[in-house]
């Protein structure tokens, strides 16, 4: 049976754990321990619950669930024990998103990927105490895309994710609706959420990170796929449409199918692209977003696994069972994407991503931008609105970081100096964009639509959790 197989390739060393980098790729078990029982059954693919329409609520709660077989773990979760309900709006919609915050603490929901104004966009500003609800409305300003929500509460950003605070927001148009791209949910058009963790014996999440953990990143031994460890999904023989999320506090992934098949990326993080790229793997560091689509049609009883490549441990196994009900041939073409002009850029802002002193707390090493840890009443950048800039990202240490803006979308423009480095999987419209050590990046980037002052100003940092909880967060507002 081939799914012992690929549960006995969950292993992983404590080298592959702590290395972000692709060099590290084998498929080889014996040298690690199992990241879970290795007897314990493949568990059917949790599935996040699909709502549509405009006024949402949403209540962040403790709750608990079975990760491991005769464990309980202690949760958070969105509407439900760990995650949350995926969100599907529509491009003009006016969404009106109450966020209830029944935890025993003070929470943030930060609507990642969506083009929203600063005092909705759910940052550190916009705490959740106790017990109220924030109400937060915005019309829907973008494009399809699979785009995402978490807390982003002051330094508890990476504890609140881990323990399970989470969600998707899926974005349709009229453009996507004409589009013959599978998009039945759970049957042709399946989530994969991955993430990563380690468990103490009583079965509680262990997020403890030391200063080495900080440093790496904390990095599981678990990997979960929707919140299911050791996940299998029954699929129909067909093209199937996987939107994958990397809400990982740390881990870098490397997906490829079993077969290293050749599969079709649809979408970067916040919008679909031009036409289907042909690809044998994709890299996703924490925050980032592919949408791809698998051809299936010939493999009706079969299995295979999505494999990350970086530590050769499985993510989850589809089994191809059945025949399909519809047939979704991939479209040749998808979107128009304007791509601006680099010459049309009228200034150039730079980012040094570092470690030092630069905190407020006495003598302890903090993670740095510009030599400076965030400071939330501090403004670290003041952006016009409309004009086209690049920003230069440079990653000074020997470590992997990446970058995220809020509030709108980026293109990456080269790495170290040449577009060659971008890989074609970056080549579309990006939030996040991974810097591996001593890269720099340039993107071109441009504030539309909304300014915003120092009462509501929006993020730039690292999504690597621990870094961002560290001080590599930095604050812009946005001027007429
Ligand atoms: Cu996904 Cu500022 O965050
Ligand atoms: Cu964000
Ligand atoms: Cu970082």
């Amino acid at each position: 049976m081939e799914r012992r197989n690929f549960l006995k390739l969950a292993g992983m060393t404590a080298v592959q754990l702590a290395g972000c980098d692709s060099g590290s790729t084998t498929n080889d078990s014996s040298n690690g321990g199992p990241l879970f029982d290795a007897g314990q059954a493949l568990r059917p693919l949790a599935l996040p619950e699909l709502l549509t329409g405009t006024v949402f609520n949403l209540t962040l709660q403790t709750g608990s669930l079975s990760f491991l077989d005769g464990k309980s773990t202690p949760t958070y979760g969105i509407n439900g024990p760990f995650l949350g309900p995926a969100l599907k709006v529509r491009k003009g919609d006016t969404l009106t998103l109450n966020v209830t915050n029944s935890l025993p603490e003070v929470a943030t929901l930060h609507w990642h990927g969506m083009h929203v104004p600063g005092n909705m966009d759910g940052g550190p500003h916009q705490t959740i105490q106790p017990g109220t609800t924030w109400v937060a409305t915005f019309t829907v300003n973008q494009g399809a895309g699979t785009n995402w929500f978490h807390p982003h509460t002051e330094g508890q950003t990476g504890r609140q994710v881990y323990m399970g605070l989470g969600g998707l927001m899926i974005v349709e148009d009229e453009t996507s609706d004409m589009l013959d791209l599978p998009r039945t949910w759970g049957t042709d058009d399946i989530p994969l959420i991955l993430q990563d963790r380690l468990f103490r014996s009583d079965g509680s999440f262990d997020y403890a990170p030391t200063m080495f953990t900080q440093m790496t990143g904390l990095v599981g031994d678990t990997l979960l796929c929707n919140g299911t460890a050791g996940a299998f999904i029954r699929l129909p023989a067909k093209h199937i449409r996987f939107r994958i999320l990397n809400a990982s506090n740390a881990r870098v992934y490397d997906v490829a199918l079993s077969d290293d098949r050749t599969f079709w990326q649809i979408a970067t993080d916040t919008a679909l692209l031009p036409e289907p790229v042909a690809l044998q793997n994709l890299k996703l560091s924490p925050g980032e977003r592919a949408e791809i689509v698998v051809d299936f049609t010939m493999d009706q009883g079969r299995s295979f696994a999505f494999r990350d490549r970086v530590s050769g441990a499985d993510l989850v196994v589809t089994d191809i069972d059945r025949a399909p009900d519809t047939i979704t041939p991939l479209p040749a073409q998808l979107v128009t994407l304007p791509v601006p002009d680099p010459a049309a850029a009228v200034r150039t802002r730079s980012f040094i991503l570092s470690m030092g002193m630069g905190g407020m707390r006495g003598g302890a090493q903090r993670f740095l931008i510009n030599g400076k840890a965030m400071d939330k009443s501090r403004i670290d950048q003041i952006v016009p609105l409309g004009e086209l800039e690049i920003w230069e990202i440079s990653n000074t240490m020997n470590l992997v970081h990446n970058f995220h803006v809020h509030g709108t979308h980026f293109y990456i423009l080269d790495r170290n100096g040449s577009a060659s480095h971008v890989a074609a999987y970056e080549k579309g419209y990006k939030d996040v964009v991974l810097l591996n050590p001593f890269d720099t990046v340039r993107i071109l980037i441009r504030m539309t639509d909304y300014t915003t002052d120092a009462a509501a100003p929006y993020m730039f940092h690292c999504h690597i959790l621990e870094h961002e909880d560290g001080g590599m967060m930095g604050q812009f507002t946005v001027v007429a």
